[in-house]
């Protein structure tokens, strides 16, 4: 009996596109809309907290209408024959709704919040509004549960043994721009195969012998399984 192999994706915005949901830096992305640094930073938090918190209660109301797309519910089935884990970018939770088990959120998660106290104090959001005054336990304002730009990545050490560890890594719906989370392919053991997923071209430095499947992450999952089938 083969030995289950280990598949491990690591997704960004380009996931949840066929979902509804914007991605950052393409043609209409977030960021062509909104200083990135007025809205997701800690300078921008200290600046203007109910900017910023309306600015994550405008994207939780636009979660509350998404729906995982086909390439989310494929992901979720190839548990069926790979132990798959999710390393994700993305802050929403339709890797969870499409079922998928192992998920890894290297930038925090929309639908929680925590205290700017004690960050290990974490909360589920009900609804999609976190309002000025609602406080943590300790009493001190709440804040999206997300990792903004110059704040460190928990998880990132998490990240790194779990792509260390891939028999087959996926990259989906990334333009590997953001470090350090597109810096784990380098974690990839010498000879791991790597297949990226993106209707665009994607720069990978220092990488040569990607499987590019230059298709949207629905189409691209399903070519994927059928690649590795045929392998
Ligand atoms: N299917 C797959 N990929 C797609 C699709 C689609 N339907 N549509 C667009 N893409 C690709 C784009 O071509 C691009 O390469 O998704 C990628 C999105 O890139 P970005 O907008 O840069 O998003 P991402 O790489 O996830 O950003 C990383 O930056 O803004 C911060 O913290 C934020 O997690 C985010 C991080």
């Amino acid at each position: 009996m083969e030995s289950v192999k280990k598949l491990v994706v690591l997704s960004g915005a380009g996931m949840s596109a066929e979902s509804g949901l914007r991605t950052f830096r393409e043609m209409g992305g977030l960021w062509e809309e909104y200083d990135v640094y007025e809205v997701a930073s800690p300078e921008g938090w200290e600046k203007d907290r109910e900017l910023v918190l309306r600015f994550y209660n405008d994207r939780r109301k636009q979660l509350q209408d998404a729906l995982p797309n086909r390439g989310h519910f494929a992901l979720a089935e190839m548990e069926k024959d790979f132990d798959v884990a999710i390393v994700t970018q993305n802050v929403d939770d339709l890797h969870e709704r499409a079922g998928s088990s192992k998920i890894l959120h290297l930038h925090g998660e929309l639908k929680k919040s925590q205290s700017t106290v004690d960050p290990d104090l974490v909360y589920d959001i009900e609804g999609w509004e976190l309002n000025p005054g609602d406080l943590c336990d300790k009493g001190s304002q709440l804040r999206p549960h997300i990792v903004w730009f110059g704040e460190a990545v928990p998880a990132i050490e998490a990240a790194a043994a779990v792509v260390s560890e891939a028999d087959i890594l996926v990259i989906i719906g990334t333009s590997m721009n953001v470090y350090p989370a597109a810096g784990l392919i380098n974690y990839a053991r010498r000879g791991t195969p790597v297949y990226l997923i993106d209707p665009n071209e994607v720069v990978v430095a220092g990488h040569s012998g990607i499987t590019v499947i230059r298709k949207g992450a629905s189409e691209g999952v399903d070519e994927l399984i059928r690649m590795i089938r045929d392998e």
